[in-house]
């Protein structure tokens, strides 16, 4: 098998093990507030990209919960893909217990997505912890480029490259009488391998194995030039929107948002 077979089957494994309740009440979360699943600095690039009328897409959507909350601002129809099937039986059951028609959510490996989806998309949305599933970001993008359409606007909201040379309380490295450190290299060109469940959405069990890739910000920006998509923003953050809340509001980059335009 290789690594995307294997995340696919250690994330499917991961959402049996979840947490009981985990995503279940997202379908009045989504009542509470506009863009309620997205921070505010988010809101607002969303809120100045015009959304009304658009077509959308979502990346590594998982239980859908982004994808759904951008029908806040009016768009028309929004598309889901992800690999992991059942938590796609959850963001479906989300949008309709939400009484939300016009999201669809896809079973695929992102860069399998067929050619019925090239030139489909206004804006494409990746979250919080989609890039890291790639090794090549140049494929990604290639994909990505494909399905936005002429003019068309990619938005990313992730955890900062950074990110990835700070160690977790409980990885090597750590020390917890002086914890502002980075210990691994930015260069990182290793697979992340875990075999300890998905933090967020389970507790610590032995499971399948995860595989994950560390990229610079230039990898990013460059893979997306390649991919005739500008980059028009680049926003950094020093609060976290991933990990732990461990390095929050200590002057090191923790998250960013990211907007590029398709040109050609
Ligand atoms: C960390 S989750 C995204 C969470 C989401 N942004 C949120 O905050 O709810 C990453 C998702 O990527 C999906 N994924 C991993 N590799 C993928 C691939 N090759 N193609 C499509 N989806 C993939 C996983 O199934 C998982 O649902």
């Amino acid at each position: 098998m290789n690594y995307i077979d294997t995340n696919k089957a250690a994330w499917e494994e991961a959402f049996e093990n979840r947490h009981r309740d985990w995503g279940e009440e997202n379908h009045e979360l989504l009542q509470n507030e506009k863009l309620y699943f997205f921070n505010p600095d988010m809101r607002k690039e969303l809120e100045e990209l015009d959304l009304n009328g658009k077509t959308a897409a979502q990346f590594c959507c998982n239980n859908g919960r982004e994808l759904l909350s951008l029908t806040d601002l009016g768009i028309e129809q929004g598309i889901g893909f992800d690999i992991a099937e059942n938590i796609l039986e959850q963001a479906r059951a989300t949008a309709e217990k939400a009484g939300i028609e016009n999201c669809s959510f896809i079973s695929s490996n992102i860069l399998d997505i067929p050619e019925s989806f090239y030139d489909k998309f206004d804006i494409i949305l990746f979250t919080i912890g989609a890039l890291t599933w790639f090794e090549d970001l140049t494929l990604l993008f290639e994909k990505a480029g494909k399905c936005l359409k002429r003019g068309g606007m990619l938005i990313i909201n992730d955890s900062h490259p950074f990110v990835n040379m700070l160690p977790l309380s409980e990885e090597e490295g750590f020390k917890p009488d002086n914890p502002n450190r980075a210990v691994f290299s930015y260069f990182r060109k290793e697979p992340w391998i875990e075999n300890n469940g998905m933090g967020y959405m389970t507790t610590e069990y032995k499971s399948k194995t995860f595989t994950s890739f560390s990229h610079t910000m230039s990898d990013i920006i460059n893979a997306l030039s390649e991919n005739s998509m500008k980059t028009v923003k680049l926003k950094e953050y020093d609060y976290d929107i991933g990990m732990t809340g461990l390095y929050e509001n200590k002057g090191f980059p923790l998250s960013y948002i990211l907007i590029a335009e398709k040109s050609t």
